[in-house]
């Protein structure tokens, strides 16, 4: 059962993180902070995810600050159901006939992304495909439609503790980081979604979760989940910590250093991120050889931009794995 409203104050936390239980004023509220860009924990038939409007890159970027993750992965894109998936996915048949019989559901389909679909580019890190799930839990789905928006997210816990299965762990791991948790009670799953790869013709079991789907595992380790040439980088080189541009260079800033063109001018970590990945493109398709990018000095969603960007620079076989 859902506990009752407590304040974040009454838990020993900062008091803008509140936790309400389950109802429509509820829902709501959500919906009201994520249509102004903020990230809010939902519970789903898996796990608690956090939760933000995946066609606003800046409110994506929160979801890593208030993970403190210390990298960018591509995120799951949360729908009401397959044809809202369609309009941001490519569905082959394979792809159709999995998601009809699983969907809604703990089941993760990994599609091309469709051209013109509007998804931040901090969503899908940059690649060219996307992870999409049409949720069961009627918390989500309420929240999708009241959103009427695409909805990103990942397990709303901080980085580098388990997945969150009731409000009371989201609490303990994002209390005074996000500014509400809807208490659902706890989910039925416990473990994350199932994940397949239909792109190519062929599907590939990514990741292992409470669906059965009968498909060879990737057998090419390079495209399983979190690894590193799953992650767009771009096709040209780059320099790092460049305060100003060479002849042959396309130059991104930050702050005090301006470039072609800028990652945040008054140095905002935030709209750094959630730039970054659009920006890369950007210079991949500009007239010059080469690209070179400003420091973006700090911790937190700083370091991830950097740790995401000395990987970028990385020479090329090292950036396609083995
Ligand atoms: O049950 C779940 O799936 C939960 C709930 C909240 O829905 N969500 C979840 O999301 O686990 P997240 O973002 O923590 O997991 C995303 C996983 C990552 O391992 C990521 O690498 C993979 O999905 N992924 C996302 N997009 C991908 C893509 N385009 N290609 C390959 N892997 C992708
Ligand atoms: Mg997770």
């Amino acid at each position: 059962m859902p506990a009752q409203a407590y304040s974040g104050r009454a838990m020993g936390l900062p008091p803008d993180t509140r936790v309400l239980p389950l109802n429509d004023e509820a829902i709501a509220e959500a919906a009201r902070l994520i249509l102004a860009g903020q990230p809010v924990a939902v519970p789903t038939e898996t796990v608690y995810g956090l939760a933000a409007d995946a066609t606003n890159a800046e409110a994506v970027a929160r979801i890593y600050a208030a993970k403190g993750r210390p990298g960018f992965n591509p995120l799951i894109v949360h729908v009401p159901d397959l044809a809202a998936a369609e309009e941001i996915g490519q569905f082959d048949e394979q792809a159709r006939a999995l998601a009809k019989t699983h969907w809604p559901g703990p089941l993760t389909l990994v599609v091309p992304l469709r051209e013109g679909a509007l998804i931040a580019g901090i969503v899908t890190a940059g690649l060219p495909t996307i992870a999409l799930r049409v949720p069961a839990h009627p918390a989500m789905q309420a929240l999708l439609k009241a959103c009427g928006r695409p909805l990103a997210a990942p397990s709303a816990n901080a980085s580098g503790l388990i997945s969150p299965t009731r409000a009371s762990h989201v609490v303990a791991s994002l209390g005074g980081r996000i500014p509400l948790i809807i208490d659902g009670g706890a989910t039925e799953r416990g473990i994350e979604s199932t994940i397949v790869a239909a792109t190519g013709g062929a599907l590939r079991l990514l990741r292992r979760g409470p669906i059965d789907i009968d498909a060879p595992e990737s057998s090419d380790s390079i495209e399983a989940p979190g690894q590193l040439a799953s992650h767009y980088a771009p096709h040209k080189p780059l320099r790092l910590d460049a305060t100003d541009a060479r002849e042959d260079e396309y130059l991104i800033g930050f702050g005090q250093v301006r470039g072609d063109v800028t990652l945040s001018e008054n140095g905002n970590p935030i709209e750094a991120a959630a730039n970054l990945f659009d920006l890369l493109h950007q210079a991949d398709a500009a007239p010059q050889p080469r690209i070179a990018i400003a420091p973006v000095p700090g911790g937190g969603i700083a370091a991830a931009i950097r740790d995401r960007l000395k990987r970028a620079a990385a020479p090329r076989a090292w950036k396609e794995g083995p």
